[in-house]
């Protein structure tokens, strides 16, 4: 049988910065401008990157990871601006599937549909999702998360009981920093937990090379006039430990 290498994408180094610390043997290549650190995680055969933000970043990163690294399956870790009202910053969302809010070529095709691929919503592996969402509920429970984050930096963010979801995530080239841009997301929209800038277009390169692929967002920020402050704040201080935490625990 074929060697399974998995691998693990985020948008910016902090995504991926304590995956990294943990990457076992790495090597690293440059490709198209990136850096992709082969590795290993336990026995676990990765290949890690950091593909710069938006969808066209994402895409061109993921191809390279099927194409080039031959990997199996993909999967995308990072942060995201809580869209649902009961999202707050510290929870986690495990997408089940992903849109691309930005799409639109009506009236030639339904709003959201990607042309001449007949889909809107791009679904991730459930097998993957489904453990990944058991490993995040024990990282959360308290016992073990204040032993992971000091409580001075939780309380900074008012992480309490942080929780994980389940649920559609969308994604598109904007950077929500107004309350507009979340209601009327939320009203076109109103399935949607979180909004980010890359995890559908993964999802679309890996449906279309049928590879399984999953998206894990922690929720940085509430998508609206606080929101660059504290995404600044949240990726220099937590999103490496939730991402190390996630993905190492994985292949333990
Ligand atoms: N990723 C993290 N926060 C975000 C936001 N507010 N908008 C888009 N992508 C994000």
């Amino acid at each position: 049988m074929e060697e399974q290498i998995i691998g693990i994408m985020g948008a910016i180094p902090q995504e991926v910065e304590g995956i990294l610390g943990v990457l076992q043997n790495k090597t690293a290549h440059s490709i198209g401008n990136r850096t992709y650190y082969q590795g290993f995680l336990g026995q676990q055969k990765v290949v890690l990157v950091y593909s710069r933000i938006g969808k066209v970043a994402a895409s061109a990163t993921a191809s390279a990871l099927l194409l080039h690294f031959r990997v199996s399956e993909i999967i995308f870790i990072g942060v995201a601006g809580g869209i649902a009202p009961h999202i707050e910053v510290g929870d986690v969302v495990v997408a089940k599937d992903l849109i691309q809010y930005d799409m639109d070529v009506s009236p030639l095709r339904p709003k959201y549909e990607i042309p001449l691929l007949n889909k809107t919503y791009f679904e991730t592996n459930e097998l993957r999702s489904n453990q990944v969402l058991r490993q995040i509920e024990n990282f959360l429970s308290p016992q073990v998360l204040t032993t992971k984050i000091a409580a001075d930096e939780l309380r900074k963010f008012a992480i309490q009981q942080p929780k994980v979801y389940l649920g559609t995530i969308a994604s598109g080239d904007q950077f929500f920093s107004t309350d507009q841009q979340k209601e009327n997301l939320q009203q076109a929209l109103p399935e949607v937990l979180c909004v980010e800038m890359e995890g559908a277009a993964v999802a679309q390169v890996c449906y279309e090379y049928n590879i399984p692929c999953s998206v894990i967002r922690t929720i940085s920020d509430k998508a609206n006039q606080e929101a660059s402050f504290s995404f600044e704040f949240f990726v220099q201080k937590i999103s490496q430990v939730y991402g190390q935490e996630i993905i190492e625990k994985l292949f333990q």
